[in-house]
């Protein structure tokens, strides 16, 4: 069985506040990205293996993907042994949601190469368990995601917009930018405020902790935003990647070519649309 496990944007992020459980209270409005996405190959066999082409990724229970396998073993008793691919095309530590969309198609695929049946809020249940990010991955493209990510409400109706995706060579510890958070500071001259397209606004409040410490990121924010053609530009989730809304016509090649030249030349770097809604 071969499973696609799609890219996400936040194309806003408050943080409400921090909660006794140490996770913080969101609302979130999410979206998948059409064509980024990982390739998951699951099939039952005579035993466990697992395989990644990309370099450094665990093959034990520090990986999201074999965490699901084992709690969805624990959960329903099946123990069916089953070969993994997976190919990694969504970068890590990107604020785009790879492993946690990797883990919500294994589960997703266990359920239904085992034929368990589990009902799609048994699995949602299952993913917010390990990661606050895969309930996302089991609902509707365009979410509302409130709680610490558990609760998905489905989103407004939303174009498919063309987006830019520019990633620096470095990732971003998301339990690093929610601890600083609460005591972080606006740095001079960057513009937090949230940006009005037609549909509603994009704001991120992990900017503020992410960009006192990568101060790069603010760079970008405030370079993309001068670019012709940009609509709106934020960093998803807790980085490190930064997002440009681009309109139809806009030179997305070129944009990337001068990003590269006068920002980073090690830019990772992805041109596609967002999912409608
Ligand atoms: O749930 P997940 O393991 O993806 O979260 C990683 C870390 O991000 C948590 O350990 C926590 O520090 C922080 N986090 C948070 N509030 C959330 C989601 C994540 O504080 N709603």
């Amino acid at each position: 069985m071969i499973l696609e496990a799609s890219a996400k944007l936040n194309l806003s992020l408050r943080v409400l506040g921090r909660r006794d459980d140490g996770f913080h209270e969101l609302e979130s409005l999410m979206v998948r990205l059409d064509g980024l996405a990982d390739r998951l190959e699951i099939e039952v066999s005579d035993e466990d293996h697992f395989s990644c082409d990309a370099p450094g990724v665990p093959a034990d229970d520090s990986n999201l993907v074999i965490k699901a396998l084992q709690l969805f073993r624990r959960e329903t008793g099946i123990r069916d042994r089953v070969r993994i691919r997976l190919e990694k095309r969504v970068p890590h530590g990107a604020g785009l949601g790879g492993g946690s969309s990797d883990a919500a198609a294994m589960l997703a695929g266990l359920n239904e190469l085992s034929r368990a049946g589990l009902p799609v809020g048994n699995l949602t249940e299952m993913g917010a368990r390990l990661g606050s990010d895969i309930p996302f991955f089991l609902g509707p493209p365009v979410a509302v995601v409130k709680g610490r990510g558990e609760r998905i409400e489905e989103g407004p109706s939303l174009p498919s917009m063309r987006v830019v995706l520019l990633k620096p060579g470095f990732g971003v510890s998301t339990p690093d930018a929610y601890r600083r958070w609460q005591d972080s500071r606006e740095l001079e001259g960057v513009d937090y405020t949230p940006q009005t397209l037609a549909w509603g606004d994009l704001v991120n409040d992990l900017e503020r902790p992410v960009f006192q410490k990568h101060l790069f990121l603010a760079e970008v924010k405030g370079w993309l935003r001068r670019q012709d053609g940009v609509e709106a530009a934020l960093m998803s989730g807790s980085g490190s990647t930064m997002f440009a809304v681009i309109d139809e016509k806009a030179d997305a090649d070129g944009l990337i070519a001068r990003a590269r030249e006068e920002l980073d030349p090690t830019f990772w770097t992805w041109v596609g649309r967002t999912v409608a809604g």
